[in-house]
């Protein structure tokens, strides 16, 4: 039976803040002064290059940016400095975290449209094609990796492909798939891939990062909507020594840098996706046999966050997530328009041990719910 995790009441099992090692809680104990080359270049510069290094192995083409906030901050940051005034974005979605992308670009008064799909729909290469061949005026394309709001993992490579053979600046929103999931960013033709700091790299919330071509930043001068928001003005500061424009979050940042040697420890992304494949295999094995259907079929499911549907007509899933907090697992509530679901995330120091004991737990409460 399930026994207490002696320093946190309960395992996150979310797609962030998600739960993290104590090691890297450790890390955030003590102040660092933002003007010494102790943080800017040992920790800030660092952690630049170690991000370009697990996004491509063409390194010296790429550079990698830090931004204050949550993730959606850098995503607004890249929209808002990447299109010019003169160009138009299509923002590809299937879910919450695409439609989002499509309300910054009206907020900040961007020429957009949207290719919009079902919730359990992968956007379609062949279709994507022909908007780009109709509109010839789309200058950049944004899609989002893996769609929290599902689990489902959109077909990135075939979705780039199209955006460069169309001429495209391409935008990945990878923020919880990037440090968990192996691909290269100059393979997969990715301009401009952001992700943040309490996702797959398992560091605690407070920054987001944008990895992007050094070629293609360079053409951002002035573009931005926002003075705070300033992707190419952010990087122009950052480049020189490591120093952010406005107060950095030094506590955050240094508990990344820890965050980033358990990622090394791990085996590199390549070993923390096995790990998070054998969690989201168990996780969607145990629960079929509880009586719980995964929401997507397998082939759309990506190994980061699993939908299930209400098992009843009738199931709370309010009183179900209060019994099962107590016992030690947070579990996250559904995001789908069109079904009733809850959704469990397997990333974040969680390990198949965990999702066993979760998978007890909800046994042991099955005539409670
Ligand atoms: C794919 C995706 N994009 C954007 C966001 C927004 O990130 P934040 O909540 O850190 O602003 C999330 C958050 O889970 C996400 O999963």
């Amino acid at each position: 039976m399930y026994e207490f995790i002696p320093d946190n009441p309960y395992l996150l099992l979310t797609p962030g803040p998600l739960s993290t090692s104590k090691s890297v809680r450790n890390a955030l104990l003590r102040d660092w002064c933002t003007w010494d080359a102790d943080y800017n270049e040992d920790i800030v510069q660092n952690i630049r290059r170690r991000l370009v290094a697990l996004a491509t192995k063409k390194i010296g083409d790429y550079t990698a940016v830090l931004m204050q906030g949550s993730g959606s901050f850098s995503v607004e940051a890249t929209i808002g400095s990447v299109v010019p005034p003169d160009g138009k974005l299509l923002v590809i979605t299937n879910g919450a975290y695409g439609d989002r992308i499509a309300r910054m670009a009206k907020v900040l008064k961007l020429k957009h449209i949207a290719y919009s799909c079902f919730e359990t729909e992968a956007p379609k290469p062949e279709i994507l094609s022909i908007i780009l061949g109709e509109h010839p005026d789309i200058t950049h394309t944004a899609l989002v990796h893996c769609e929290t709001t599902t689990g489902m993992l959109n077909p990135l490579s075939e979705i780039a492909k199209v955006a460069k053979k169309h001429g495209n600046v391409f935008i990945l929103d990878a923020m919880s798939s990037f440090g968990g999931i192996p691909f290269d960013m100059a393979d997969c033709n990715i301009d401009f891939l952001i992700s943040s700091a309490n996702k797959c790299i398992q560091g605690v919330p407070g920054f987001g990062f944008v990895i992007a071509k050094k070629e293609e930043l360079l053409k951002c001068k002035d573009n931005a909507r926002s003075l705070c928001l300033d992707l190419y003005g952010q990087w122009k500061e950052m480049d020189k020594s490591g120093k952010w424009r406005y107060t950095s979050p030094t506590h955050i940042v240094r508990a990344f840098y820890q965050a980033l040697d358990e990622l090394e420890i791990e085996g590199g992304v390549e070993a923390r996706y096995q790990r998070y494949c054998k969690n989201q295999q168990l996780l969607v094995n145990g629960m079929k046999e509880l009586g719980f259907r995964p929401f997507l079929p397998k082939e759309l499911q990506s190994p980061i966050i699993t939908s299930f549907v209400y098992p009843t007509l009738d199931f709370n899933f309010d009183n179900f997530y209060k019994i099962v907090k107590k016992l030690g697992f947070v579990l996250y509530p559904g995001k789908v328009s069109q079904a009733d679901t809850f959704r469990i995330g397997n990333i974040g120091e969680v390990f198949p041990k965990d999702i066993m004991r979760l998978l007890e737990v909800i046994e042991s409460i099955r005539n409670e719910i």
